[in-house]
């Protein structure tokens, strides 16, 4: 079989031959696989077996040829097209095409002479010595056997003053059982006391943190990079706060240990702009067993300026099928953010775009996301189904979606910061300057807001003196950004006084 290539460049036209007549391991296949695989198909990573060699490619070839056809692997969930990422992972149609030849002839090895040198993977930190390195305090166990397990650690962040960060590298211990991280910050000393109520190293929390974050540094998942902020841009980080590492395991079949890393880099003087977030969520989920097909959307309101997003976070839970996200312009004219149509929750993350994405003030952000909560659905967790509302345990759902976005003014910030999305936005992965809202409400009333039982696993964590109520100065420990919703919430939550 030949297959020609036609590339287009002005005028000129070349046909190109890009999938050889036989193709083999040590001339055409085995660059392949280190380009596109070998990053966590290698000994200590995350793929469950090496692809370097002949003999690791050989003896699965057919294998191969399956999970890239049905595009399974390399793992990429986002859909090509819509939205325009950096590090996207994807074979070209010549790369399967020649997979696919080579083995259907039978997998031939070639001639050695042909093998190009096996590429350096990159040891240590990608981007040079960090200027801080934030690490787990002792080794995490994992059991050999059992579910995943999510933990939080919470770690002490060793500033004197605020700072802006420009970069931050995650460093899993030990590759082969940490699925992905999320990385919050806590000022409030939450994190710390739940983290001293447990026996073990850190708490379990299946969805978010279990406080309202602070800020955060964003995610990683395997075949992410250190994570670059553009110049002049930062996250900030309120001296005093801890760092909170979300980390989901994966237990591998034999008992592991890790103990991971955080590398940050901080901006060389203070950041002109601040990375902030916008989220938003369909929290009145109400998902009835083996309906195949439940369908959410929400929007935010418009947007109070114009903002540039740098990063797109779509989350939702084990029955979820599908995702899309855009902004819709006051014309009504789409901007593609992100559409997943096979959501895998072992593969979420944030998803860089190749360009930060310009959306004009007045737009509204958007999703929809849709579940399959039948029998069939095989990564419903519950069987038989039963039916699904919003929470943070694995058989509960959810449906969010956040971008970290960066405005022209500091001013405009603060309006983003307004937002009522925007608390959401900020546990997906920004972190906003504090002291945006001012304190002290008029209308919070002296004995304080009842906490309704929907809040309370959160909300009680605030009620220092305990009398199921928050005031003025209780509230004022939940983040500034939280503080404004949590307000509202309450305030649309009280009992009504009888008539
Ligand atoms: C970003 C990391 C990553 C990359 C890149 C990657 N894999 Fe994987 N691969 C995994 C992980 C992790 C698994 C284990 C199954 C899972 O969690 O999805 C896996 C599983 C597999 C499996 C077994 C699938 C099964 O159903 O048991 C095959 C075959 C495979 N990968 C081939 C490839 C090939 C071929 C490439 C390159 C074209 C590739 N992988 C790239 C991480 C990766």
């Amino acid at each position: 079989m030949k297959l020609w290539y036609v590339v287009a460049v002005g005028t000129l036209v070349w046909l190109t031959p890009v999938v050889a007549a036989d193709p083999t391991f040590n001339k055409e296949v085995a660059p392949i696989l280190w380009k596109h695989c070998a990053s966590c198909h290698r000994t200590g990573e995350v793929g469950p077996f090496p692809l370097l060699t002949y003999k690791d490619a050989a003896k699965r070839a057919d294998f191969l040829v399956q999970v890239t056809e049905s595009k399974q692997m390399p793992p990429w969930k986002a859909e090509t097209g819509y939205g325009k990422f950096a590090h996207e992972r994807k074979l070209t149609e010549a790369e399967l095409a020649t997979l696919k030849a080579w083995a259907k002839a039978g997998a031939p090895e070639g001639n050695a002479k042909d093998l190009p040198p096996l590429p350096n993977f990159p040891e240590g930190w990608q981007i040079g010595k960090p200027d801080m390195i934030l690490e787990m305090k002792e080794a995490f166990t994992i059991p050999a056997n059992g579910r995943d397990i999510q933990q939080c650690f919470v770690i002490p962040i060793p500033i004197d003053e605020d700072k802006t960060v420009a970069a931050v590298e995650f460093r899993p211990g030990n590759r082969s059982v940490v699925h992905h991280a999320i990385m919050y910050l806590d000022s409030s000393g939450i994190a710390r006391r739940k983290d001293e109520a447990e026996k073990e190293y850190g708490y379990r929390a299946f969805g978010g943190p279990g406080f309202f974050p602070t800020g955060g540094l964003g995610a990683w998942a395997p075949g992410t990079g250190a994570e670059q902020l553009p110049e002049g841009v930062g996250k900030y980080i309120r001296k005093g706060s801890d760092l909170v590492l979300q980390i989901h395991y994966h237990p591998t079949g034999k008992e592991e240990k890790d103990r991971s890393q955080v590398g940050v880099y901080f901006t060389k003087k203070p950041a002109e702009k601040i990375v902030g977030g916008i989220g938003l969520a369909y929290t009145a989920l109400n998902i009835k067993p083996g309906d195949k097909n439940y369908r959410v959307s929400t929007t935010t309101e418009p947007l109070p300026c114009d903002v540039q997003a740098l990063s797109a976070f779509p989350h939702m839970h084990l029955i979820g099928k599908e995702i899309k996200a855009w902004a819709e312009t006051p014309e009504g004219k789409e901007i593609p953010l992100i559409w997943i149509k096979d959501w895998d929750f072992n593969w979420q993350g944030s998803y860089y775009f190749a360009e930060p994405v310009k959306i004009p003030k007045n737009s509204r952000v958007k999703f929809e996301a849709v579940f399959d909560n039948s029998s069939e659905n095989p990564r419903n967790p519950s069987s038989p189904p039963k039916t699904v509302r919003w929470g943070e345990q694995t058989f509960d759902e959810m449906a969010l979606f956040g971008i970290q976005v960066i405005t022209d003014t500091m001013d405009d910030m603060k309006k983003v910061m307004r937002m009522r999305g925007a608390a959401l936005g900020q546990l997906l992965g920004s972190s906003p300057p504090p002291n945006v809202k001012k304190k002290g409400e008029s209308d919070i009333p002296k004995e304080g807001f009842i906490i309704p039982e929907r809040i309370k696993a959160i909300a009680s964590q605030y009620d220092k003196n305990k009398d199921g109520r928050l005031n003025e100065e209780e509230l004022d420990n939940i983040p500034d950004f939280a503080r404004d919703q949590v307000i509202d919430f309450l305030k649309r939550n009280q009992p009504q006084p009888k008539p």
